[in-house]
C-alpha cells in the first residue's frame, strides 16, 4: 500500500471557558480517525491549538483582572490536560496569538488586497457610550421588535425565532455596562466572497464535503455570496490590519489561518516536515478539517476562498459533526448536564467516553446523544460483557497450567479467518468515518466469540486428562479473537490496547498484524483490564457539575 501524507485538524477551541463533553465528540472522532491512520502506515500530523483573539476573550480577562495574553495561555494549559486525559494526542496546541499566525494572517490579508478582493464601506454600529466600544451583536439585550419578548439578545430572539439588527431593538441596552448603546458610523473591510462563487460552486460539489453540508451550501449560494466584513474596531483583541489605524481582523479571519500557525510552528521543531508540502497550491499530500456543524459556514465558503486567494492548498475533506445532547437535551446546567471534561474525569475512565461516542457516531451530521443510563449499560455490556470477558474466561487456564504458553497451533475455526479477513471491510469503515457500524460489527464478533467458549466449556473440558489438550487449543483460540478484536479497536481504546499489548506481550498492534495469529507464545499473567461502571459514579459526576437548583439525576 502506498504511504499517505496527511495533516488533519480539529477546531481550535475559544480559550475563554472549559472544554465539556460536547466539545469532545469531534476531538475524540479525528483522534480515533488519526489512530486509525497510523496503525494503516501512513504519515498523519494532526494539529490543533486556542482560538485566542475576539471580544468575549477580551471581556472575561477584563473581568478576571487578567491580560488576555495571560488568559490564554491558562487556558491553553487546561485544554491540553484536558484533550491528554482523554488520550487525544495532538502533535501541536498552539495559538492563534502567536508570531507565525500574524505573519500568516497578514501574507494572506495582502494577497486578497491585491488581488482585489477588499472593499471599504461605512456601516451602522451599536456603540456603549459608556466603555467607549462598538458592541457585537450578542452584547446588547433589549425587547424583541417582532414579539415584545423582554431580554433577548441584539440578533435573535428565543421566543419567537425572528433576527434582526440590535439597532431594531426595543429598549436596548449593553450587556457590559448597562448603558443604552447609540448607533455610530464605521468604516469596516470586507472580503468580496461573490469574487470567488464560481470557485467554490465547483469545489462545493467534488465530494470535498459530506452531501449534506454541501447541500446546505448550495442553498446559500442561491441566497446569495453576501460580502464579509473582516475588521474590528479597538479596543480589540486580535492582530492590527496593516495599514490601517485602529483596525484589527476579525477573530474568524485569523482563526482558521491558526491551523496553519500551527503547523508551521510545529514545522520549525522538525525540521524534516516541511510547510510547503502541506500548504502549497499544487501539494500533493491530504488535508483534512474536523469540526462542528455550527462552524461549516466559516470552513467551507471563507476559508477556501481566502486560501484559494492567496495561493494555498484548499482542504481535501471537511467533515462536520452533528451537536451532542445529555438526555436527550441541550446540555444544561441545572439538570446537572453540563458535563466538563474535568467533572468526568474525577469520576470515569476516559476510553468510556470514547467508546460511546464511537458505538454513536457516524459519517453525516446528525446530533448525538448520550444518555447517561444507556453510557452505563452499553459499556459495562459491550466492553466488560463482552470483549474483556473473552480475555478473562481463556488466559487463567493459559497462565496457570500451560506455562503462560499459547498452543504451536490452532482449532481450525472459521471464526478467526472471517475476522482476520473482515479487516479491509473494516478499514473502509474507519476511513468513512462509520465508527457506530464497524463497532455493530466488532461485537457481533465478540458475541461469536463467546459463544464458541461457552460451546466448548474449557473449564469442563481442563478437568479430564483426555480433553486436557482440547481445553488448550480452546483457550489459545479465544485469545488470538480477543487479540483481532483489541486491534480493530485499537484506534477508539488506544489505552486498553496498550494494556492488552503487555498483557499477551507482542509490540504495538499494526492494522497488517490482523493477517497473522499468536502461536506459541508467551503471555503475561493476566490483570483485570477495565472497572465496570457503578450507577453512583454518575450521580457522583452530576453533583460535581456547575449545577443550579433542584435536579433529577438520571431523567
Ligand atoms: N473557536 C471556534 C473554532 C475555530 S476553528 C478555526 C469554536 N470554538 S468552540 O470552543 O466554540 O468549539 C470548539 C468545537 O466544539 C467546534 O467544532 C464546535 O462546533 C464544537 N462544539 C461545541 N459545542 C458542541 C456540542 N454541544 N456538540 C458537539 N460539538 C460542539 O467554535
Ligand atoms: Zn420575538
Amino acid at each position: 500500500m502506498k504511504q499517505r501524507k496527511m495533516l488533519v485538524t480539529n477546531a481550535l477551541p475559544y480559550a475563554n471557558g472549559p472544554i465539556h463533553l460536547g466539545h469532545l465528540v469531534g476531538y475524540i472522532q479525528a483522534d480515533i480517525w488519526v489512530r486509525f491512520q497510523r496503525m494503516r502506515g501512513h504519515m498523519v500530523h494532526y494539529i490543533c491549538g486556542s482560538d485566542a483573539h475576539g471580544t468575549p476573550i477580551m471581556i472575561k480577562a477584563e473581568q478576571l483582572g487578567m491580560s488576555p495574553e495571560q488568559l490564554v495561555s491558562d487556558m491553553r494549559q487546561q485544554h491540553q490536560q484536558d484533550f491528554a486525559a482523554f488520550h487525544i494526542a495532538f502533535d501541536n496546541f498552539y495559538t492563534t496569538h502567536s508570531p507565525e499566525n500574524k505573519q500568516l494572517a497578514e501574507r494572506i490579508y495582502q494577497a486578497l488586497l491585491q488581488r482585489g478582493d477588499i472593499e471599504r464601506k461605512i456601516i451602522l454600529q451599536a456603540f456603549d457610550p459608556v466603555k467607549n466600544m462598538f458592541l457585537p451583536d450578542r452584547y446588547v439585550k433589549g425587547t424583541c421588535p417582532k414579539c415584545d419578548a423582554l431580554d433577548q439578545y441584539g440578533d435573535s430572539c428565543e421566543v419567537c425565532g425572528g433576527t434582526y439588527s440590535p439597532t431594531e431593538l426595543k429598549n436596548p441596552v449593553s450587556v457590559l455596562s448597562g448603558a443604552t448603546p447609540i448607533e455610530k458610523e464605521s468604516e469596516h473591510l470586507f472580503f468580496k466572497l461573490s469574487h470567488y462563487q464560481d470557485f467554490l460552486r465547483e469545489w462545493i460539489t467534488q465530494g470535498h464535503l459530506q452531501p449534506e453540508v454541501a447541500n446546505k451550501l448550495l442553498e446559500w449560494f442561491d441566497a446569495g455570496l453576501q460580502d464579509w466584513d473582516i475588521s474590528r474596531d479597538a479596543p480589540y483583541f486580535g492582530f492590527p490590519i496593516p495599514g490601517e489605524v485602529d483596525k484589527y481582523f476579525y477573530v474568524w479571519l485569523d482563526a482558521p489561518i491558526g491551523y496553519l500557525a500551527s503547523f508551521l510552528n510545529y514545522c520549525q521543531q522538525h525540521p524534516e516536515i516541511r510547510f510547503d508540502d502541506y500548504w502549497l497550491e499544487q501539494s500533493t499530500t491530504e488535508l483534512y478539517h474536523f469540526i462542528g456543524k455550527d462552524i461549516v459556514y466559516f470552513h467551507c465558503l471563507f476559508f477556501p476562498a481566502t486560501l484559494k486567494g492567496a495561493g494555498f492548498k484548499v482542504p481535501t475533506g471537511v467533515y462536520a459533526n452533528g451537536y451532542l445532547t445529555v438526555n436527550g437535551k441541550k446540555m444544561s446546567k441545572s439538570r446537572g448536564t453540563f458535563i466538563r471534561a474535568q467533572d468526568y474525569l474525577q469520576h470515569l475512565d476516559p476510553e468510556f467516553l470514547r467508546y460511546y461516542f464511537a458505538a454513536k457516531l457516524n459519517h453525516r451530521v446528525d446530533d448525538l446523544d448520550l444518555n447517561l443510563e444507556d453510557f452505563v449499560q452499553r459499556n459495562n455490556a459491550d466492553l466488560i460483557g463482552k470483549v474483556i470477558n473473552i480475555a478473562s474466561r481463556c488466559a487463567g487456564f493459559i497462565n496457570k497450567r500451560f506455562d503462560n504458553r499459547l498452543a504451536p497451533s490452532l482449532p481450525s475455526h472459521p471464526l478467526l479467518k472471517s475476522m482476520s479477513d473482515a479487516s479491509e471491510e473494516i478499514a473502509q469503515l474507519y476511513e468513512q468515518r462509520q465508527y457506530s457500524h464497524l463497532i455493530r460489527l466488532l461485537m457481533e464478533f465478540a458475541d461469536k466469540a463467546n459463544q464458541y467458549i461457552a460451546e466448548q466449556q474449557p473449564w469442563v473440558l481442563i478437568k479430564n486428562p483426555e480433553t486436557e489438550e482440547q481445553a488448550y487449543q480452546v483457550c489459545s483460540l479465544g485469545l488470538n479473537l480477543f487479540r483481532l478484536i483489541i486491534l480493530y479497536l485499537k484506534p477508539v481504546l488506544p489505552n486498553l490496547a496498550m494494556k492488552v499489548e503487555d498483557f499477551l506481550n507482542i509490540a504495538p498492534l499494526q492494522w497488517s498484524d490482523s493477517q497473522t495469529y499468536l502461536l506459541n507464545h508467551t503471555i503475561k499473567t493476566f490483570m483485570p483490564l477495565m472497572q465496570r461502571i457503578e450507577t453512583e459514579k454518575i450521580t457522583a459526576m452530576q453533583d460535581s457539575t456547575e449545577h443550579e437548583g433542584v435536579r433529577q439525576v438520571m431523567e
